[in-house]
């Protein structure tokens, strides 16, 4: 096991109603705040009113900016900006998934510097500092809601990029199981399909000794494989979203990769599919993950037989461990399947013709190579991406 420090200091107030705290809770850092929120969802549902509500009750006035798309933008992002200087806001109140949670954070980070904030996202200066912010989330997926990360896609050359931090951590995020019965079920496939993502990104690791941690992972991987179809199947069922959503936030709250190092090459890769086709993240990481386990397979197979005996009650073949690893991947195929999504590019209506780009553009700069547990050029993306047509 690695040497590491654990501290996720974000808030969590978890249950029926508690947008209702949203005012309380946001009062205690700013009375001036800018409310983020993404492309209307928030209003048809009711949500919006309520956190007006409980806003005003609690004597906290506010600026507002909506209209944050999937693959947040960063042209939204210097409009919040703009906003916080002028009006002096001293807190920024997402409420939505993790684009309007993202948008936020880069908000923060770029309110309290003179220069333009993509230039952290480009690893020109590193962010030290951040408006604080606070979230009210609507869907099981990013985990931005408790996370240091942030993903902005710069429309000028269709660029999706990460940066992080830990003054990005929510002060607070409020998560009401509840308000998920809204979600249109391909949003649902694809919030589980990013938490089973965080998972896998951490359990392929080449650390030894993480057996702790393991354990960890496979029972919140084998948690998002049984609620995920009953929330499909019964959007009322606010047990199974309650789990869904629990889930998604300790997927990603960085406790499950303690003492490990994580690999993270297939959100790279898909950041590059989806900052080029605008592709829901969470379908691009159905594309590109079992393309990525049939390219690495055999850099560590015991590691993917294990996953595929407790994770996907594979029965273990010892003589062929290959075939063990193989239909665990097969199953993993077949759950993103039976929730609604595909597992090839040709299933995003994305062909062939710019997996160069994508490979190029993936290792353009200081990324040489992606991932950890196997470090990949962009020879061996275009090959992955070739395997995921
Ligand atoms: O915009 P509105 O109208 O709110 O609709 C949204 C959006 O169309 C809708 N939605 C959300 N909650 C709803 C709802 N519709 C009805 N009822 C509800 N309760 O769902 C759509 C998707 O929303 P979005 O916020 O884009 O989803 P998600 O949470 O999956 O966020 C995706 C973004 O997060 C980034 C991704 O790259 C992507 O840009 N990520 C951020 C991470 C982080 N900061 O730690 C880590 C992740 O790996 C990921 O990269
Ligand atoms: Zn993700």
């Amino acid at each position: 096991m690695e040497n590491f420090t654990f501290l996720n200091p974000t808030k969590i107030v978890f249950g029926r109603d508690t947008e209702t705290t949203v005012g309380v809770e946001t009062a205690r850092y700013s009375r001036k705040i800018l409310l983020h929120y993404g492309g209307g969802s928030i209003k048809a549902s009711g949500l919006y009113d309520r956190v007006c509500a409980s806003l005003k009750a609690a004597g906290v006035e506010w600026i507002e900016l909506g209209g944050v798309k999937p693959n947040p933008r960063l042209s939204l992002v210097h409009e919040g900006v703009r906003l916080c200087k002028q009006h002096g806001l001293g807190f920024i109140l997402a409420v939505g998934g993790g684009s309007a949670i993202d948008s936020a954070k880069a908000i923060a980070m770029g309110a309290v510097i003179d220069g333009d904030v993509w230039d952290f996202y480009i690893g020109k200066g590193s962010p030290s500092d951040a408006l604080p912010i606070g979230t009210v989330l609507t869907i099981p997926a990013a985990g931005s809601e408790s996370s240091d990360g942030t993903v902005i896609t710069n429309e000028e050359g269709w660029l999706k990029r990460a940066v992080g931090g830990p003054f990005l951590y929510p002060r607070f995020s409020i998560l009401n199981p509840s308000l998920c019965v809204t979600l249109p079920p391909f949003q649902v496939a694809c919030g589980a399909a990013d938490i089973m993502a965080h998972l896998m990104e951490r359990y392929f690791t080449n650390v030894t000794h993480v057996a702790f941690t393991d354990r960890l992972i496979e029972a919140t991987m084998k948690t998002v494989i049984a609620q995920a179809p009953k929330v499909l199947a019964d959007p009322d069922d606010y047990d199974a979203w309650s789990e869904l959503m629990w889930a998604g936030t300790i997927a990603h709250n960085n406790l499950l990769n303690t003492g490990r190092i994580g690999d993270w090459a297939s959100h790279d890769i898909e950041h590059e599919v989806s900052g080029i086709y605008d592709v829901a993240h969470g379908a691009g990481l159905a594309v590109v993950f079992p393309a990525w386990m049939k390219y690495v397979l055999h850099h560590d197979i015991d590691r993917f037989v294990q996953w595929a005996v407790r994770v996907w009650n594979v029965e273990l073949d010892v003589f062929d461990k290959e075939a063990t690893a193989r239909e665990g991947i097969a199953r993993l195929e077949a759950f993103f399947h039976k929730i609604g999504l595909g597992t090839t590019l040709a299933s995003l209506g994305i062909h062939d013709d710019r997996i160069e780009e994508m490979a190029k553009k993936g290792t353009d700069g200081d990324r040489r190579t992606l991932g950890n547990f196997v470090k990949l050029d962009s020879r061996a993306i275009a090959d992955i991406l070739r395997l995921a047509r």
